[in-house]
C-alpha cells in the first residue's frame, strides 16, 4: 500500500531515494517524502502527490546527506496532505520513521503519549510510532534500536518501518510485520526498501527480514538481525536476486501497462518453461509432485485470491472441474477469512496472488493452514509473504509488473493452472493420455497465438475510439470465459472509471437487459468452442433492444460478424485455454480507452498495486 526506500553509506542518499520512490510509486500515490541527515541536520521535504511534486517542493534546497529515508503513501489513517504525509518525526525533534502498515491500536497509543505531554501534528498512526519510540527511549534511557524493538512490542497491526536519530548518523533501524521489506547489501553501503527495484543496480545481494524481525544496520560494525518480541538474534541470510533492471523499466514503451500487455509470450512461456515438456509426454511441477497425494485424495480444492487474481481462480474452477473432476470453490479472500469457513485436512488451498503481500489472501490462508489444510501458492514475486506461508507452490514467471492493473500476471496465473489441472486429471486418470498429450501440445502454443494477436492492436484502438466515452459497459461471456468478463469489466473501470460489469452471459436476461439500449457498449467473447450457439441467441437479445456489439470471436467467423457492430477476432483454441486469448483484446481495449481519456494508466487514481491492509 505505500513503498518504503532508506539508504545509509557513501553516496548522496537524495538521488537514490527519489529514484527508489518512483520505482516504487505503483505502490500508492497520495503523497511523497523524504528525511535526510547532513551533518548533524535533518530535513524534511513532504509533499501531498507524486514524487515529482517532492520533487519540486525540494528543489534548490538542502538536499545532502548519506543518510536518508524516503516514502511514498497509499493513505490509510488520515487524507492525503502534506501533514499525513511521511516521514514523520519525533516531538524532540530527533527520530525520523517511515512506515508501510496500520497501527490498529494507535488511538490507545496516542492517548497515553498525550498524557505524557506528547502533540500531535497529524491525522496518522505512524507518528503516534515514532513518539511512542521517542518516549521508550525517553523512558527507558536506551539506544535507539532497543527503543524500536520495546516500543514495537507495545504496537498491534502491520509494518515496515525504517528510522535513524539525528545523533546516530551511522545507524537505520528496521523491522517487518505483515508488510514486505528487504535490506540490500551493497559494498559498505545498505539499502531498505519495499521491494528490491530501488537498489537492483547497486547490488543483488538481499536479505529478506521475515515477519517479527527486526534489523540494525550499522555503517561501522555491520548488519545485525533479531527478533522483535524476544530479542534473540539471526543470522542474515543473503541471497541473490534474479531481477534486472531491463525487467523494471518501460523499455520503449509508454507504459508499463502496455509494455507488460505485450509481454505476455513471453510471461507465459518463461512460466510453462522446464514445467511443459510435450516432446517428452509430461509435465514437471516439483511443488505438485511433492504433495500429489494431497491433490489426488482432496475433497474439494479451495482457490482463494482478490481482483484479477480471484478471476484467474474462477478459470481455475473450470479447469480442475473439467478436466480433473475435482470439486473447487472460488472466494474472495477477504471474505473467506471472517465467514468462519468449514476447512478440513481434506482440503487443498490454492492461494493465487501476483504481489504475494495481498493482506487478506495472506491471512486467508494462515486460517486454513491453522485448520489442517495443504496451502499452494501461485505468486509472481520469489520471497513474497504469501509463498512463504504456503507449503508448496509454483511461482509464476512473469517478470515484474509494474503496471496497477495486473495483465500478464493473470495469464501466467492460468497458465500455472492449466498445468496443475493437466497434470492433476493424467494422475488422477481422468484424461486420456492422447487427450492429455494434444492439450501440451496446445498449451505449448499459445505464446505464438498471442503473438500473432498483438498484430491486430491498431484495429482494438480503432474500436476503442468510438467507445472511449461510454458510461457504463456490459461484458458477457459463458463457460470458461465467464471469468474473461468479470476480467475484462474490471481493467476497464480500474484505468479508464469507466462503469463496467461482467456477467454470464445468460444472466443477462435475469435484470441486466434492462439496462440495454442504443449507449450502451456490450463486449461479448463468443470463441466457436464455448456455448457457441447459446452465446449467439445472447447477442440477438441484445440487438434486439439496440444494444451495441463488440464481440470476440473466433478467427473467420461470419455468423456473429454479421451481427455484431464490431469484431475482433482471435486463433481457434480449446475452450479450456481460451481465457489465455480472449482476455487480449480486453486487455488492449482497456488500455487504448483509458489512454483516450486521458487516464494515468499505470498509476490509476484511488488503487496502489499491492494491497497490503485490509
Ligand atoms: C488487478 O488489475 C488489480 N490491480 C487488483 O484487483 C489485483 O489483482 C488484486 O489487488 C490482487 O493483487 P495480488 O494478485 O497481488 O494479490
Amino acid at each position: 500500500m505505500c513503498g518504503i526506500v532508506g539508504y545509509i553509506g557513501p553516496k548522496d542518499a537524495y538521488p537514490i531515494l527519489i529514484k527508489g520512490l518512483q520505482r516504487l510509486e505503483y505502490r500508492g500515490y497520495d503523497s511523497a517524502g523524504v528525511a535526510l541527515l547532513a551533518d548533524g541536520s535533518l530535513n524534511v521535504y513532504k509533499k501531498k502527490g507524486k514524487v515529482s511534486d517532492l520533487e519540486g517542493e525540494a528543489a534548490g534546497k538542502d538536499v545532502t546527506g548519506h543518510l536518508g529515508i524516503g516514502h511514498t503513501r497509499w493513505a490509510t489513517h488520515g487524507p492525503p496532505s502534506d501533514k499525513n504525509s511521511h516521514p514523520h518525526i519525533s516531538n524532540n525533534g530527533e527520530i525520523a520513521l517511515i512506515h508501510n502498515g496500520i497501527i490498529e491500536n494507535y488511538s490507545a497509543l496516542k492517548e497515553a503519549l498525550k498524557d505524557r505531554g506528547f502533540v500531535f501534528h497529524s491525522d496518522t498512526d505512524t507518528e503516534v510510532l515514532v513518539n511512542l519510540i521517542q518516549d521508550v527511549k525517553d523512558q527507558e534511557n536506551t539506544n535507539l534500536e532497543d527503543a524500536v524493538r520495546i516500543a514495537l512490542n507495545q504496537v498491534i497491526g502491520a509494518y515496515a518501518i525504517c528510522v535513524f536519530e539525528v545523533d546516530n548518523p551511522s545507524v537505520i533501524v528496521t523491522a517487518k510485520m505483515g508488510s514486505p521489506l528487504v535490506i540490500g547489501v551493497g559494498e559498505g553501503e545498505y539499502f531498505v526498501a519495499s521491494d528490491a527495484t530501488p537498489f537492483l543496480e547497486y547490488t543483488k545481494d538481499a536479505v529478506y527480514l521475515e515477519d517479527g524481525e527486526m534489523a540494525t544496520i550499522n555503517l561501522n560494525s555491520g548488519l545485525s538481525l533479531r527478533t522483535i518480541v524476544d530479542n534473540k538474534t539471526i543470522d542474515p541470510y543473503i541471497q541473490q536476486l534474479q531481477l534486472d533492471l531491463a525487467s523494471i523499466e518501460k523499455g520503449g514503451y509508454e507504459h508499463f501497462m502496455l509494455k507488460e500487455i505485450y509481454e505476455q509470450p513471453k510471461a507465459i512461456y518463461d512460466t510453462f518453461r522446464g514445467r511443459l515438456l510435450p516432446d517428452q509426454h509430461m509435465i514437471k511441477m516439483g511443488g505438485l509432485f511433492e504433495y500429489k497425494d494431497r491433490f489426488l485424495n482432496a475433497n474439494r480444492i479451495i482457490i482463494v485470491g482478490c481482483g484479477t487474481s480471484w478471476h484467474a481462480g474462477l478459470v481455475g474452477e473450470y479447469l480442475f472441474e473439467d478436466l480433473a473432476r475435482i470439486p473447487v470453490e472460488v472466494e474472495y479472500a477477504s471474505e473467506f477469512r471472517y465467514r468462519n469457513p468449514v476447512i478440513t485436512d481434506k482440503d487443498v488451498v490454492i492461494a493465487i496472488s501476483q504481489s504475494g503481500e495481498t493482506a487478506d489472501t495472506l491471512a486467508a490462508i494462515k486460517l486454513a493452514k491453522q485448520q489442517g489444510a495443504m496451502i499452494f501458492g501461485i505468486c509472481n514475486v520469489v520471497g513474497s509473504s504469501i509463498a512463504r506461508e504456503t507449503h508448496a507452490g509454483a511461482y509464476t514467471h512473469a517478470g515484474p509488473e509494474i503496471g496497477v492493473a495486473s495483465t500478464k500476471a493473470f495469464t501466467a496465473q492460468v497458465t500455472v493452472l492449466a498445468l496443475l489441472s493437466i497434470e492433476i486429471a493424467k494422475m488422477k486418470g481422468t484424461l486420456t493420455e492422447s487427450r492429455y498429450q494434444q492439450l501440451l501440445e496446445e498449451l505449448h502454443g499459445i505464446p505464438n497465438k498471442i503473438e500473432y494477436m498483438l498484430q491486430s492492436d491498431s484495429k482494438v484502438k480503432a474500436i476503442s475510439e468510438k467507445y472511449k466515452d461510454a458510461q457504463n459497459c456490459l461484458y458477457l461471456g459463458r463457460g470458461f470465459n465467464f471469468p474473461v468478463a468479470l476480467e475484462g469489466a474490471l481493467k476497464l473501470k480500474e484505468i479508464s472509471y469507466i462503469h463496467a460489469e461482467g456477467y454470464p452471459a445468460a444472466e443477462m436476461k435475469h435484470g441486466p437487459i434492462a439496462l440495454i439500449d442504443e449507449n450502451m457498449p456490450v463486449f461479448v467473447i463468443a470463441p466457436k468452442n464455448g456455448q457457441y450457439d447459446k452465446i449467439v441467441s445472447n447477442i440477438q437479445e441484445v440487438k434486439a433492444r439496440n444494444g451495441k456489439i463488440i464481440a470476440i470471436v473466433s478467427e473467420g467467423d461470419k455468423e456473429i460478424a454479421e451481427m455484431a457492430d464490431f469484431t475482433l477476432e482471435i486463433p481457434d483454441s480449446s475452450e479450456a485455454f481460451s481465457p489465455l486469448l480472449t482476455t487480449i483484446p480486453l486487455q488492449l481495449l482497456s488500455y487504448h480507452i483509458a489512454v483516450m481519456r486521458g487516464c494515468n494508466v499505470d498509476q490509476p487514481r484511488n488503487l496502489a498495486k499491492s494491497v497490503t491492509v485490509e
